[in-house]
């Protein structure tokens, strides 16, 4: 057996538990003074304060740091050819995210790109995304289809995710998300599209094994309330639980849906009205917000606290995508958590660790550090988790473990 001691921790932070905390239950992390972890054959078994017993260990010393769980980025669309810096200028000179996306550009440039690109090449380029991820402290991290928007190359998305998690010690969770976008050749006959990603793509996915949840993105010009309704109750049919971009720029009745539908997180919620926030209490739904989205679309964000008050469980994750949210870096997550959201540190850690591993069905597995979880955490340069809400800028990761293993 392979036995890793984490000793030397000044502090360590984290929530505890299995599922997501919603309400006051989000602010409520253990602090633990003068702490070792001990990690054997890469899963937590003992957590304690004082003086460890190293035998048999090897010893990674954390200087009197804070340790925190690894990172769970639970929001990427992570698989993308190309970039879209081109749009910076449009943005600058007045052009919506909308105006672009009517006019061609967004997600469909992305998918032109996308669809031209080898596996390979696609492999190459999110894995590069990964390791940069990773040196910024996350451990785990969703990946969305969504930029193939044909069976084959939606396919082929999911393959790539499901390759990088075989070979990268990021562990990787997929999401189908065809219903990214009505591709150009079926702007005339949209129906025939939705018909397609539900009864051409999602039988495929199910048959493949390649993806665990169905999402879709319910905004004005792009799926409607009722058609996100049908494509998240096809999901369902095929094992896909399902998730939702609701509320992102226009309230079209995505967070009022996730709620009815029990999914298990939406995402964005940036102009989420009452009865949305009412329904995805009601319903048990996550939610999953993205500040740097809202930081990168100059928009307002999204009400984080009415949904802590409401009893809404908040994880919060980067988005990274190449157009509304070019952005992987969970650190800077953080602080807009705090200086944004106007979450609580203790409510931050609890976001983008414990609940957003709940966002993904890993709760079991990752998001807290306590026995019987992976050991996966990061020990900062950092005295205590204040710190790392209030600088900015800095990459204040000093070491990654994953399964008691320094990556
Ligand atoms: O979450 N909103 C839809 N999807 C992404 C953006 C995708 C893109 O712009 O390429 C998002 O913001
Ligand atoms: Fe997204």
């Amino acid at each position: 057996m392979k036995k890793v001691l984490i000793q030397n921790i000044g502090m360590l932070a984290t929530p505890k538990g299995t599922s997501a905390h919603r309400g006051e239950e989000q602010g409520k992390i253990e602090m633990l003074k003068d702490a070792w972890v001990l990690i054997e054959d890469g899963v937590i078994a003992k957590v304690g304060t004082g003086k460890p017993d190293a035998a048999g260990a090897e010893v990674i010393d954390a200087g009197g740091n804070l340790v925190t769980p690894g990172l769970v980025d639970a929001h990427t669309h992570l698989i993308f050819g190309g970039w879209r810096q081109n749009e910076l200028g449009l943005k600058l000179h007045g052009a919506s995210y909308l105006d672009i996306q009517n006019a061609g550009g967004g997600i469909q440039s992305t998918t032109n790109a996308t669809r031209t690109a080898t596996e390979e090449e696609l492999a190459a380029k999110a894995e590069d995304a990964l390791n940069e991820m990773l040196r910024f402290g996350t451990t785990t991290c969703e990946a969305k289809s969504g930029y193939g928007l044909a069976t084959e190359h939606e396919l082929k998305e999911l393959r790539v995710i499901r390759d990088l998690n075989e070979r990268h010690p990021i562990d990787l969770v997929a999401t189908f998300m065809g219903a990214h976008l009505v591709p150009a050749e079926y702007k005339q006959n949209r129906d025939e599209y939705v018909r397609l990603v539900c009864e051409e793509m999602m039988p495929l996915v199910k048959e493949q094994g390649i993806a665990k949840f169905c999402d879709v993105f319910c905004e004005a010009d792009t799926f409607t309330a009722e058609e996100s309704r049908r494509i998240l109750e096809a999901g369902l049919k095929y094992g896909l639980r399902p998730k939702i971009h609701a509320d992102e720029i226009e309230a079209i009745g995505g967070s009022v849906l996730a709620g009815e539908i029990g999914a298990i997180s939406a995402e964005h919620l940036i102009v989420c009205p009452p009865e949305g926030i009412a329904s995805m209490a009601k319903g048990g739904v996550i939610a999953c917000l993205l500040p740097a989205t809202s930081f990168n679309l100059g928009a307002v964000f999204a009400p984080a606290r009415d949904m802590v008050k409401a009893g809404v469980p908040v994880a919060m994750a980067t988005d990274f995508n190449p157009g509304s949210c070019p952005c992987l870096n969970m650190q800077f997550v953080i602080n807009l958590g705090c200086l944004k959201y106007k979450l609580t540190p203790e409510e931050v850690l609890t976001a983008v660790t414990l609940n957003g591993a709940a966002a993904i069905d890993m709760a079991d597995k990752v998001g807290s550090v306590e026995a019987g979880k992976q050991g996966d955490l990061v020990i900062w340069n950092a005295p205590d988790l204040d710190y790392i809400c209030y600088r900015v800028g800095s990459n204040l990761v000093k070491t990654v473990v994953k399964k008691g293993v320094v990556v």
